[in-house]
Formats: structure tokens, sequence, C-alpha cells
């Protein structure tokens, strides 16, 4: 066995308390604003378009049906905290693997399989420690938005995606941009506090989270800062070709729900800072997400 299947990497047992709790209660209040159950479980999904769109390039769909070639794929829902993405491929067919280190995720991933009536595997593991079960096995490792940034080192992250695809086999990523990331509010003063990237963490205290704002309680994480060059330059190193990056200026929906994005009449969410060139003339938007695809050599 290599160090790398060997060694266990040090968690964060606050980040990861936060995690356990943030699972056990995700989509069972009615002032969730993204995990909306009961509309998967009725036929939906909750794949914004970037991630379907990431699919389809990545299996070679057409982008009117993204999900219509994952049937017979082995994926891997690499951090698929409660599975949602994950069930829904499943339902389209795919051999689907869930994993995370948080147990309560994997649990409550499980519990939407049954309503759904399909079937998942679960394996609890820390993504930068993949167990040799996992190696070789997958035709997609499927890692989205909020992946990432809770994770050290890009480039152990990567090999490990690496080690789970087999040869030909695709990561498809869609993620926040990082200079998206760096932004925490935009008034009454812009908070600009989070590092563009170097791997470099920023440790937050608070309440609440991306889909429970309403939550009182209280937590402390730890993430980390990975720039769009480090997360291709981890793909690289870990023998990965790059065959799709795209940078974002629009998004769907707003991921965090704070006011760094701006809702437009079009429904799309982006992050505008400043002005144009005239006072009272809207700035040119900022990115807010990426999408990265790369198959195994
Ligand atoms: C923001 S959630 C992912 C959300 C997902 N994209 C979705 O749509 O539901 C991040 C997940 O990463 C998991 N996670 C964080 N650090 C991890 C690690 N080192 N190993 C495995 N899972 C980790 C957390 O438990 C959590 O479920």
């Amino acid at each position: 066995m290599t160090d790398e299947q060997t060694s266990r990497p040090a968690r964060d047992a606050s980040t990861h308390d936060y995690w356990e709790h943030a699972a056990a209660t995700h989509g069972t209040k009615d002032t969730d604003r993204y995990y909306r159950l009961d509309d998967v479980v009725a036929g939906g999904t909750l794949m914004t378009e970037l991630e379907e769109q990431a699919v389809a390039v990545a299996t070679g769909a057409d982008s009117a049906d993204p999900l219509g070639r994952v049937a017979g794929l082995d994926v891997l829902h690499l951090q698929s905290h409660i599975g949602v993405d994950g069930v829904v491929m499943a339902r389209a067919g795919a051999r689907v693997t869930c994993a995370d280190y948080s147990a309560t995720a994997l649990a409550r991933a499980q519990e939407l399989a049954a309503r759904v009536g399909v079937a998942i595997e679960t394996v609890e593991t820390d993504a930068r420690a993949l167990p040799a079960s996992l190696h070789g096995r997958f035709d997609l490792v499927y890692a989205t938005i909020g992946a990432i940034c809770w994770i050290d080192d890009i480039d152990l992250w990567m090999r490990q995606v690496s080690l789970a695809l087999r040869p030909g086999g695709r990561l498809v990523m869609v993620e926040l941009h990082p200079v998206y990331q760096m932004f925490d509010e935009l008034s009454p003063d812009i908070v600009c506090d989070f590092p563009y990237g170097g791997g470099e963490p920023l440790t937050y205290t608070g309440s609440g989270s991306y889909a429970d704002p309403t939550s009182t309680e209280e937590s402390t994480t730890t993430s980390y800062a990975h720039s769009v060059a480090e997360v291709v330059t981890g793909g690289l190193r870990a023998g990965l070709v790059v065959e799709v990056l795209e940078e974002h200026l629009s998004i769907a929906f707003n991921p965090r729900g704070d006011d760094v994005l701006t809702l437009g009449d079009d429904g799309r969410h982006r992050f505008l800072l400043g002005r144009g060139t005239r006072p009272g003339e809207p700035p040119q938007p900022l990115p807010v997400a990426f999408s990265f695809v790369a198959r195994k050599a």
C-alpha cells in the first residue's frame, strides 16, 4: 500500500461537527431555501443547469437531455452531503456511490434513495484518503458546489479523484468561483476576507447554513481557498487531461443566499461590484462559478 492509501489526514473536528448537524437538518424544515426533497421525490431535480451541462459534456449527452447518457455508468458522488444529485443520477440509471465523511449525511442519502425508489451505495470516508475499494471503479467522479473549499490540500484531493477513476473516466466539477468566494458581504461595507488561493484557511464562527439561514446552532468551521489555476494544475499533476474549463458570470440560484449576488430581471444571479463607466451604469459582472471537466488519461 502506498502512504496515500494508509495515511489518514488530520480531520478538523469542529468543521466535521458542523456538517453532521447540517446533514441532520437540511431538507427537514420549511425554512430550508435549497433542499426541497419533496420535489426530488416527485421526480424533480436540484441540479443547476451548470451541473447538468457539465454532466452532459462529460458523457456526450445532448444538452436538451443532460442526464440522457448516465445510465449504466459508475458514478462517484464525492462529498455528496445528503446525496440529492447522486440519487437523481441513480434515478436516471447510473450506479451511484455517495462518499462523504459525515455518517449522518450518508444516512440521509440512503433515506432519500429509498423514498425515490433507487439503490445507492454509501461510503463514509475522508475525500483526501479514499479507500482502495473505491479505486479504479468510476466512469464519473461528480463533485460540485461547496466541495473543495473544505479541502486543505487540493493536489491530494485531485490524486484521490484520479485514483477513483477508471482510465478514460472523467471528473465533473462545478464550483463557486474563487473571486466570488473572496467576498463575504457588500454592505454596509465590502468585506473581502477570504484569500484568492494558496490553500489559505479562513476560520469562521457563526450560525446558520447556506440552506438553513434560520438555524441558531453556533459552529466554527475552517475552509480553504483554491484558485482556478491551482484546481486545474492539481488535476494535471494527478494525470487528468483538461477537457472543459468554463467560468460563469451568472447562476440560476444564489448559492450562499447573501447580498453579494444581485438577482437580475432574467432570474439569474450576478456578482456586481461598483458601477460601469458612468454613474448609474451597471458594472460588468465578476465570475460566480466555474465548470471543470477532466479525463483520466
Ligand atoms: C456543501 S456540502 C456539498 C453539497 C452538495 N454539492 C449538494 O448539492 O448537496 C459539502 C460536503 O462535503 C463534506 N466534506 C467536507 N469535508 C470533507 C472531507 N474532508 N471528506 C469528505 N467529505 C467532506 C461535508 O460533510 C458535506 O457533506
